[in-house]
């Protein structure tokens, strides 16, 4: 047991880590969170116009979530994995550094799932760039590839992976509340869309 409550706490710790804060910090860009949608994710990132830097943030974002359930996975075992897994989504979601104002998880998201269960995380992200290519608008892309992951985490993973998918999509669609408003009215902004701050 206190295993588990360590694996969670690990992916706590690595999931709060605001990447895309702290690099555009290093770049001399202000705070991310005064621009954009004010998230703290590469999507928002990339608003600023440096793609390098997106690309990094989502390389973080992912890497962190992978390596918290990966080192689960190595020390203890499939039950440890799915709980870093879920720490690391709550860290990046809920940062303690943030006053628990965090970001919306998706890049985390991919890549404890390619961690946990690849076929899962693969299906997602293969999801991601096809949602994306055809309407270019990322939560809307991010809501349809984690929404069909329980799905998909049944199949390929069993009721531990799906549970794990289910957690991960009521969360990221809870952090995408003010997307899933501005979606529904037709105002959410495509992919490289400028700076200006969001409702
Ligand atoms: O990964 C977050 C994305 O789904 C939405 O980001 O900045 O458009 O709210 P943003």
């Amino acid at each position: 047991m206190p295993t588990l409550v360590l694996a969670a706490l690990l992916g706590y710790l690595l999931g709060s880590i605001p990447f895309g804060l702290v690099l555009t910090r290093m770049a001399g860009l202000g705070d991310i969170r005064q621009i954009g949608s004010g998230n703290i994710g590469a999507t928002n990132v990339l608003r600023t116009g440096n793609k390098p830097l997106a690309l990094a943030t989502l390389l973080l974002d992912s890497g962190k979530g992978a390596i918290a359930a990966l080192l689960a996975l190595w020390w203890a075992g499939p039950e440890a994995a799915v709980l870093a897994a879920g720490g690391a989504m709550l860290g990046h979601s809920f940062p303690v550094w943030l006053g628990f104002k965090g970001g919306k998880g998706v890049a985390t998201a991919l890549g404890v799932l390619l961690a946990v269960c690849w076929p899962v995380g693969l299906l997602a992200c293969l999801t991601w760039i096809v949602m994306a290519a055809l309407f270019r608008i990322s939560s809307l892309s991010a809501l349809t590839a984690l929404g069909i992951s329980p799905l998909t985490g049944w199949y390929f993973g069993g009721p531990l992976v799906a549970g794990l998918c289910l957690f991960i999509a009521v969360l990221v669609f809870i952090r995408h509340e003010a997307n899933i408003r501005r979606l529904v009215k037709g105002e959410e902004p495509r992919i490289g869309a400028g700076k200006k701050k969001a409702a």
